[in-house]
Parts: C-alpha cells; sequence; structure tokens
C-alpha cells in the first residue's frame, strides 16, 4: 500500500512560528510513516503547470527550524485565485488551475495554515475541489476567533514591548513623548498587550475612537506628577480624527495601514508643547526567532492538525481554547472575527492602571 501523503502551505502574511509549525507536522507525520510535501508560496505553487513543491523529511526539521522566522515555503497575501490580477490588468478565475496542482500531486489533505482570508479561499478551493482541509491559525493580529490566540501573536506582542523597553530611556533621557506605532490591522490586540506590557500611558486602538483633548490632558497630568516622560502606543488602523485613515500607497499598487502615528504626534506636540517622537514599528514585528510560547503552540496546533487528518475530520481549524487544542468547524472561526472586547479583561486592566484609551 502506498504511503499517505499531505500537503501542506503558508498563506497570507508572514509570521514568526511558521517554520516550528511545518516542523510539528513534518515530526508527526514521520512517526505515522506519512509523505509531507511543502507547498511553495501558499496556493501560487499549485497554480503552476508542475505544482511547485518540496518533499519534506524530518532531517530538514530537526535542527533550527524551530527558532527560524519567517517560513521556507515562502507565502504571498495577496492574488485571490478566485480573482487573480493578470499583467493585463484583467482579473481571471485561476481556481481550476490550482485544484488541478492539488490532484496531480495526490494529496490526501492540505494543512493550510493562515488568518481568516486565507481560510475563506482556502475552504473555497477545497468545497470545488473536493479536497480535504485542515486550518492553523497563525496571525499576528490575533482576530482570528474561535481560538484564544494563533501563531505569530506572541512573539509580535513581545518585540512591540521591546520596543517601548528601548524607546522608555531614551524618552526619560530627553523629557519626551515617544509615540509607538504597532501593526494589527484592524484589531488592537499588538497595542494594547503590549501597551500595558510596556507601561505606556496611552493606548490607542481601532476599537475606541480618540480624542486629541483627552490624549493631550493624559501628557499633561504625568507631567503634573512628576514624570518627564511618556510613551503612547498607536495600532495602526486608528482612524484620524477626520474618520479616515492613514494608509501607505506602495509602487506594486497595494495599500497598507501606516503613518497614523505621525499624525497623532503632530497633534499631541501641538496640543501639549511637549516635544514628540514617532517609531513605526512595522515588519519588525513579524521578523524575528518565535518566543517560547509561539512555539508551544506552533508544536500542538502541528500536531493536532496531522491527528485531525488520520481521523479523517476535515473542514476544521485547531484552536486554542481554555489551555487547551481543540477543532472547530472552519466556517465558524471564519465568521468570528475577534477584535478588541471593549468589556474584556484588558481592557478593565489599561483603565484601571489609569491608561488612557483615548476616549476620556
Ligand atoms: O496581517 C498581518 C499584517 O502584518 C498586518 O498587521 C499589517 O497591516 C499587514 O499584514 C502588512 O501587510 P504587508 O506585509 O503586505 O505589508
Amino acid at each position: 500500500m502506498s504511503k499517505k501523503r499531505i500537503g501542506i502551505l503558508t498563506s497570507g502574511g508572514d509570521c514568526a512560528g511558521l517554520n516550528a509549525v511545518i516542523r510539528a507536522v513534518v515530526h508527526r507525520a514521520d512517526l505515522l510513516d506519512w509523505e509531507v510535501l511543502g507547498i511553495i508560496n501558499g496556493t501560487a505553487g499549485l497554480m503552476k503547470e508542475e505544482p511547485e513543491y518540496r518533499k519534506l523529511e524530518l532531517k530538514d526539521f530537526d535542527g533550527n527550524m524551530l527558532r527560524r522566522g519567517g517560513t521556507v515555503l515562502g507565502t504571498t497575501n495577496k492574488g485571490n485565485p478566485f480573482s487573480y490580477p493578470m499583467p493585463d490588468g484583467t482579473f481571471k478565475d485561476r481556481s481550476d488551475e490550482i485544484i488541478a496542482g492539488a490532484k496531480k500531486l495526490g494529496l490526501e489533505a492540505i494543512i493550510g495554515i493562515g488568518g481568516d482570508g486565507s481560510f475563506a479561499i482556502l475552504q473555497k478551493l477545497a468545497e470545488k475541489g473536493d479536497f480535504k482541509l485542515v486550518g492553523i491559525p497563525k496571525t499576528i493580529d490575533n482576530d482570528i476567533g474561535k481560538t484564544e490566540t494563533s501563531v505569530g501573536f506572541d512573539t509580535a506582542v513581545t518585540v512591540a514591548t521591546e520596543a517601548l523597553d528601548r524607546l522608555q530611556p531614551t524618552a526619560a533621557s530627553h523629557d519626551r513623548v515617544m509615540i509607538l506605532e504597532v501593526m494589527g490591522r484592524d484589531a488592537g490586540h499588538i497595542a494594547l498587550a503590549s501597551g500595558i506590557a510596556g507601561g505606556a500611558d496611552v493606548i490607542l486602538l481601532p476599537e475606541i475612537p480618540y480624542s486629541v483633548d483627552a490624549v493631550a490632558k493624559k501628557l499633561k497630568q504625568v507631567k503634573a506628577k512628576g514624570r518627564n516622560f511618556a510613551l503612547v502606543v498607536v495600532s495602526e488602523a486608528v482612524k484620524k480624527q477626520d474618520g479616515g485613515s492613514a494608509k501607505m500607497k506602495y509602487a506594486d499598487g497595494e495599500k497598507r495601514y501606516g503613518g497614523i502615528g505621525y499624525v497623532i504626534g503632530d497633534e499631541l506636540a501641538v496640543a501639549t508643547g511637549f516635544e514628540t517622537r514617532v517609531t513605526i514599528l512595522g515588519h519588525v514585528q513579524r521578523g524575528s526567532a518565535p518566543t517560547y510560547n509561539d512555539r508551544m503552540l506552533a508544536s500542538a496546533l502541528g500536531v493536532k492538525a496531522v491527528d485531525l487528518v488520520a481521523e479523517g475530520k476535515f473542514d476544521r481549524m485547531v484552536a486554542w481554547q481554555d489551555r487547551k487544542v481543540v477543532d472547530v468547524p472552519i466556517a465558524e472561526a471564519i465568521a468570528a472575527y475577534q477584535d478588541v472586547d471593549l468589556d474584556g479583561t484588558l481592557v478593565h486592566t489599561a483603565r484601571a492602571l489609569g491608561i488612557c484609551l483615548g476616549d476620556e
């Protein structure tokens, strides 16, 4: 009898811990004597005439993979295959090419490591192409529902917290207000967690509209109480006073959040007269070696995903709930987008510590 063969791919923006997930899958599959094919660049690898993949073997995943940032398989966060941008500017449904690629490889199932956007595409492909899918949640934004955390989030928060640790002494040396802009897309989880952990005075979240007066009042209070510096964390999707978002348009036509820190830095300098400086942390939050928490999570979720394939349980996402790994219908996870809970513990903690969240 031929060996069971599964495929694994990473999709969407990269983050720390992806290689640790792939490693866990390879280790678990090896114990079951299965073959694992790593698909290159997410679904784009299956779109090729000859699908692009790499046979993943234990010997390649024994050493530093647990520690290594990024994804050795490559990934992409653009180009929906159902409406794929072609070089002539038109859009084409290329889903059949991907399905053909998956069939050509003779995959028993595909383990997709992604966020909600990638899951939605993978699920549609699996449905249309009648292939088996298990999802593993990853995103620094931590906005996937039905799981308390996703691979990459802990590392991103650790990097942002370390940035505050580094900003604090220079802020104190120069009597400055330091503004740190962090990622997170439309959810303020990175800002809230790192702001609390890094001792911020103000944390601005996309979920709470801010008033310049409220923030300026807080900064003046900090000074009045005898401290010569302040730390402000701003989430990238915080809306400007006119309701618009700060976005960068890149040469490839892609638009991404970025720059709200400068807008708010200027407003606060004018409103308080304090010297302000702005740091935009950007992709540094995605690039480092994973923290121990992300390595543990990656290992536990990777093992569970293979176990689901062994049990023949598909269309599921593995998840972390209540100190345990569980599995949930992938459609439920996609539907349950999770931004910051305004009545939740961390918002309460921040307010109870006297941290200004921009609204009072
Ligand atoms: O979703 C992850 C994320 O890092 C967001 O926090 C950020 O807004 C976006 O991706 C950046 O995307 P790109 O890597 O395309 O610049």
